[in-house]
């Protein structure tokens, strides 16, 4: 049987009924049995300020350790304004540091985007590689996520269809082989 990998999952948007939310839970339910994806909160961390480095708040702490602790890093986000949301670039900066402490360094990454828009959050997507690779996070370059026109992909049931659940099982899939080739010793 193979290794367990632990892979952190962090959406983008806080929305109540957000279609990101809503694919990053279809990937936990799709994803191959070697993968264990758990949502890791954003909307809690207050903005990141180097003054509070001193005494860190709790929530950035408890924040960096469960980044700390995962073996793999999964982004699930909308595109503001054709950049990343504010909450997870202020995720992103707070478990980058106290400085000389990146707690991404070297963890395999991979970035889905979410949009009722048609180009499925493409600047977003490519602006966090952006950040990615700053912070030592290989990002799987293949296959890319771009989930367009969100809404017309969800059923009367409220869930995606199944050529969208077959994409995301590849990706999924892929993602998984790619944690394995990329991960540190
Ligand atoms: C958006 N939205 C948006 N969509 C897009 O495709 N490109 C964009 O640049 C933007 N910009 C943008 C800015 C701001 C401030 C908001 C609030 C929204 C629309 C966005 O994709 C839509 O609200 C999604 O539904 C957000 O994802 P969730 O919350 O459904 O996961």
């Amino acid at each position: 049987m193979s290794t367990v990998r632990n892979v952190a999952v962090l959406v983008g948007s806080l929305r109540r009924e957000s279609f990101n939310r809503k694919v990053a839970q279809a990937l936990m339910e799709l994803a191959p049995t070697s993968l264990r994806l758990s949502i890791v909160e954003i909307g809690q961390l207050p903005f990141f300020n180097e003054d509070e480095e001193v005494s860190p708040p709790p929530t950035w702490t408890a924040f960096r350790q469960l980044i700390n602790a995962a073996d793999a890093v999964l982004f699930v986000t909308p595109e503001y304004n054709r950049s990343v949301p504010g909450v997870l670039k202020n995720a992103i900066d707070v478990a980058s540091r106290p400085y000389g402490k990146n707690n991404w360094d070297g963890k395999p990454g991979a970035v889905v985007s979410v949009s009722p828009g048609a180009i499925g959050g493409f600047g977003a997507n490519n602006n966090l590689r952006q950040s990615l690779a700053m912070l030592n996070v290989p990002a799987m370059p293949a296959p890319e996520m771009y989930i367009g026109r969100v809404e017309s992909l969800i059923n009367a049931e409220g869930n995606l269809d199944d050529k969208t659940q077959q994409f995301l099982q590849k990706f999924a899939q892929a993602f998984a082989v790619w944690i394995e080739k990329n991960r540190s010793a």
